[in-house]
């Protein structure tokens, strides 16, 4: 079993983090173009993240949160390689007026996949949340995502509410 070290996110992890959300980011723009009924093809999915600075946004965003007390930024390494990433952010629910915490992003390289890492790094997430005093945790997930909706789904979250495009 590869052991993992947990820890946080680092300016030399910049290139590995970039390529992440570069795939995630041409993962989902193909689900949602899809679910408008309008494909994009891969060159149009480059395009579209580069016109918009997707990527460097992101990353930008990613790297501002480890110095924001609301936001946890955690990673995981296997000695010296990266192997994942978690972004957990604090609020308070708009209509419920409680303390919540949510999930920003977590992202398994696909070598460390389906080893429990994810699990892993949400807990590290949800044991920070509950040191901040959470007590309603949520996370937005594409539905066409059956890793992630099966991930949260094994770590305790249930659909409340559908997002729904036409
Ligand atoms: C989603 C993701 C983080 C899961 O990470 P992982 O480390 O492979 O997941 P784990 O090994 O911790 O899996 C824990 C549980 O999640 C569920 N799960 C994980 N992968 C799954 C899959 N491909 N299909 C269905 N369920 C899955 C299972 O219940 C699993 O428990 P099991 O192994 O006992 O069956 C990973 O696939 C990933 O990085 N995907 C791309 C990024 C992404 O889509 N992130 C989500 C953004 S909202």
């Amino acid at each position: 079993m590869t052991s993992y070290l947990f820890d946080d996110l680092k300016p030399s992890d910049e290139p590995i983090v970039r390529d992440w959300l570069q795939r995630y980011l041409h993962e989902h723009l193909q689900w949602w173009s899809e679910a408008l009924g309008t494909p994009w093809s891969s060159e149009q999915i480059k395009q579209h993240i580069a016109t918009h600075d997707l990527e460097e946004r992101d990353w930008n965003e990613l790297f501002l949160a480890r110095q924001n007390k609301n936001t946890l930024v955690a990673v995981a390494r296997n000695n010296d390689d990266l192997c994942g990433i978690v972004l957990a952010e604090l609020g308070r629910d708009r209509y419920m007026k409680v303390p919540t915490g949510s999930i920003g992003w977590i992202y398994i390289d696909e070598k460390h996949r389906g080893q429990k890492l994810g699990q892993r790094l949400l807990r590290i997430a949800h044991d920070w949340m509950h040191d901040k005093g959470v007590i309603m945790r949520e996370v937005h997930v594409t539905a066409a995502n059956p890793s992630a909706v099966g991930l949260y789904k094994a770590s305790g979250y249930k659909v409340i509410d559908h997002r729904m495009l036409g």
